[in-house]
């Protein structure tokens, strides 16, 4: 296994106005399973495919430990990828297909048997092996899939997506199946996603990607807690964290206040006089008697999720959600106090960027 180290990345695909990808940095550690989060369109296929070689960088460097490969063909890498669409070949067998990279590379007969049957073992592929992709379910699909990735032993593994055509608990037993491998193999695999519950519950680290560029990267506590702007505030968390736009002033006491809407908001930055983003998540949020809170809000949606209630709230035309635990006996329309907890506040600048 090695490490993958991406400098200055970039690709600008022929005739596109814009690079898909720009200047992406990052280093993911040997053994690491690193996520690359963001939404459709953000240029995470093409990063993997320029590690994989199927797309060539425009500029910058890509290095799998030692070796500089941005400029080797594909089949010199030595990284494998496993895709979305499960990529089989369809007139092979599960067996054929897990063996066919060994075939190519001439590995020996014994060895590829040894490696294919260790591989099924451990993907409960060994009653499939003489099935044809047709045959399989797209779980089982996915299954060969990896398969036929770890028995390459490679230097690091690509998923793109590999889950997402998969129904809800199919995704979760794959996802735990993937962290399985990851420990047992102590493979380095970077894992494509633009699901933020998955990238939290399966990233030793996430690198949150938006428009091409690279805008945080960091434990997924690390980017929960502290999100680098509003656009990692909003994506990560669901629903994502509220960020109210308003407008600080200065107080005697010392301090300041930020009126959003109809809130009236008391922080802790001294002196602050202008517009400002006021970030703060659901579970962050409170109801209270009306004339009791920040301010008041109209209920405008009621989402009960059984152990919480989702309150989604009209604020003097600043909407925030309000995350609270149980069954809650409130109405659309209705008209509540807000309580915001002031020691879970993010304050972003009109270009989103954070707040120190
Ligand atoms: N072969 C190509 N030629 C031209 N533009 C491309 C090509 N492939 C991708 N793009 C563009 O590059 C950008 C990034 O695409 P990419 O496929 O990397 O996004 P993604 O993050 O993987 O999205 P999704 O979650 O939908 O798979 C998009 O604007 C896309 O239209
Ligand atoms: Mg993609």
């Amino acid at each position: 296994m090695a490490s993958v180290i991406l400098r200055n990345l970039t690709k600008t695909f022929d005739g596109a106005a814009r690079p898909a990808l720009r200047e992406l940095s990052l280093e993911v550690r040997d053994g690491e399973l690193l996520v690359l989060l963001g939404p459709s369109g953000c240029g995470k296929t093409t990063a993997l495919r320029c590690i994989a070689g199927l797309d060539e960088a425009t500029e910058g460097e890509i290095h799998i430990g030692e070796r500089d490969v941005t400029r080797l063909p594909p089949a010199e890498r030595d990284v494998a990828m496993v895709f979305q669409n499960y990529a089989l070949y369809p007139h092979l067998t599960v067996r054929e297909n897990i063996a066919f990279a060994l075939e190519v590379r001439r590995v020996p007969r014994k060895e590829i048997l040894r490696r294919v049957s260790e591989a099924a073992q451990r993907l409960g592929l060994a009653e499939l092996l003489e099935r044809r992709p047709a045959q399989l379910s797209g779980g089982q699909r996915q299954r060969v899939a990896l398969g036929r990735a770890i028995v390459r032993a490679p230097q690091a593994f690509l998923f793109d997506e590999p889950l997402s055509n998969l129904e809800a608990p199919l995704r979760s037993e794959l996802r735990s199946e993937i962290l399985k491998l990851h420990r047992a193999l102590g493979a380095t695999m970077i894992y494509v996603t633009h699901d933020q519950v998955e990238a939290m519950t399966m990233g030793q680290r996430i690198a949150v990607l938006y428009e091409g560029r690279l805008r945080q990267v960091g434990t997924p506590a690390e980017v929960y807690a502290r999100p680098a702007d509003v656009f990692v505030a909003r994506f990560v968390g669901s629903p994502g964290m509220n960020v109210l736009h308003g407008r600080g002033r200065p107080v005697e006491e010392g301090g300041s206040v930020i009126e959003c809407g109809s809130l009236t908001v008391p922080v802790a930055l001294e002196h602050y006089e202008g517009e400002i983003e006021l970030g703060v998540r659901p579970e962050h949020v409170t109801l209270s008697p009306p004339e009791k809170g920040l301010g008041s809000a109209e209920i405008l949606i009621v989402e009960p999720h059984g152990p919480e209630t989702l309150v989604h709230l009209d604020a003097g035309g600043q909407t925030l959600v309000a995350r609270l635990p149980g069954l809650l006996e409130v109405r659309v329309g209705d008209r509540v106090g807000v309580k915001l907890d002031k020691r879970h506040f993010h304050f972003f600048d009109a270009s989103g960027a954070r707040l120190a």
